[in-house]
């Protein structure tokens, strides 16, 4: 027999892994996935760099390259950075495998066994994950449709300061809720947060995908608008901008910090994907991302649409939904008490899939929601997807 570490032994099988495995078949209409739609990649644009470089530049894309990122990907960013407002004075960059792994890392780096994160709830399941892998204890402070709600939040920063080490927040089209925070709610945490010790993780993977440009201002960061006395990585990813496939993200953070994160990362990859920062690099300095996003956003506001447009129509009175500005999620609650496995049982059955909302729960426990991600379904199946769902929940409030 093997005997594991009790990091392994503390790893969780969990539920959600084989309801997302029912909710791959291909036959299904699924919401589950909170990925890009595949017809949606820049394909020809990645055609033309790779097409475009230099030998050397292609040697280089083969070759290992520094810990913390490509280098002209590094003045890329910067520059990318700076234009969205964020201070780069006394910051460093980290070019990480996704956003994924500057959570990861930045978990690594600031918790033991027993220490406590603050997070909403609901929250980002891969940063769950991260937190419960190295034995993090959590406080899951409600989301409003504002952002956290700011009364519990200073209660458990007030009644358990010594233990608490980081404050997890997605602010900007958040996954799975939906929201956006407000520039008020904002700037109540920035000035809760001031004089304290602890790290602030804001995770910011969809921030561009606004889908009305008089949004636009909502989604500038805490980091651009805080004091610098307040530490604050700031977590960004290429996953929803470019493409998942390439794994990159990034970490911008004090630099103290962003050291300790690079000699973590030494030990996890070395670096990441060189090709996948040359392609990047060049996407960035050669202006193809605002088109980009400029083609994206317009499809993601009418798959939106549809999806709202479709729960109107086809909700019991009881289930209500929040109304996203951006980004690719809807949140819809249920009455407490119903169970959103139950109705995913009865939707898989007839051909449609969600994730249900406990995996978004940091204690993992809430199961009367679901998140119903509206960006990789084709346009022409939102409305049937949504129909046979509100079909299960009917059916389920019955019993
Ligand atoms: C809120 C949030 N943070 C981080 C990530 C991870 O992003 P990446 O694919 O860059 O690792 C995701 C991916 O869905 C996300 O929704």
């Amino acid at each position: 027999m093997v005997e594991y570490s009790s990091n392994a032994r503390n790893m969780r099988s969990s539920e959600i892994r084989r309801l997302m495995k029912l909710a791959s078949d291909p036959s299904v209409i699924s919401f589950a996935g909170g990925m890009p739609a595949n017809d949606l990649f820049p394909i020809e644009i990645v055609d033309e760099i790779y097409n475009n470089l230099s030998k050397s530049v292609k040697q280089a894309a083969l070759q290992y390259g520094p810990t913390y990122g490509y280098p002209p990907l590094i003045d890329s960013l910067k520059e990318y950075l700076r234009s969205r407002g964020l201070p780069l004075e006394g910051q460093s960059l980290l070019i990480t495998a996704g956003a994924q792994q500057a959570i990861n890392i930045l978990t690594k780096v600031f918790i033991d066994p027993g220490d406590r994160v603050i997070t909403e709830s609901p929250a980002f399941i891969g940063a769950l994950a991260a937190f419960n892998s190295y034995r993090a204890n959590l406080s899951a402070i409600p989301l409003e449709d504002d952002g956290i709600n700011i009364d519990l939040l200073e209660k458990e920063l007030d009644a358990r300061s010594p233990q608490i080490k980081m404050v997890y927040l997605s602010p900007y089209f958040h996954n799975p809720a939906g929201i956006i925070y407000s520039e008020q709610r904002k700037k109540e945490v920035l000035e809760m947060l001031s004089g304290r010790p602890h790290v602030l993780l804001e995770d910011d993977p969809y921030g561009e995908l606004y889908f009305d440009e008089a949004d636009k201002p909502l989604t500038r960061p805490m980091k651009a608008i805080a004091d610098a006395s307040i530490p604050i990585c700031y977590i960004g990813s290429f996953a929803k901008i470019f493409g998942p496939g390439l794994r990159l993200g990034w970490l911008l953070g004090p630099e103290s910090i962003v050291e300790k994160c690079e000699m973590a990362k030494q030990s996890m990859d070395a670096c990441s994907a060189t090709l996948s920062q040359v392609l990047t690099h060049e996407y960035l300095s050669g202006g193809k991302l605002a088109p980009y996003l400029s083609r994206l956003r317009p499809v993601y506001a009418r798959r939106a649409r549809l999806m709202l447009d479709a729960l109107e129509r086809c909700m019991p009175d009881g289930i209500t939904w929040t109304r996203p500005r951006g980004g690719f999620y809807v949140w819809l609650s249920m009455p407490s008490g119903a169970d959103a496995t139950e109705v995913f049982n009865r939707s898989i059955a007839r051909g449609a899939a969600f994730v249900i909302g406990s995996a978004f729960d940091p204690h993992g426990v809430n199961n009367n929601s679901m998140r119903l991600a509206f960006s990789f379904t084709p346009e022409e199946k939102i409305g049937k997807g949504i129909e046979i769902i509100a079909d299960a929940i009917k059916e389920t409030m019955q019993d």
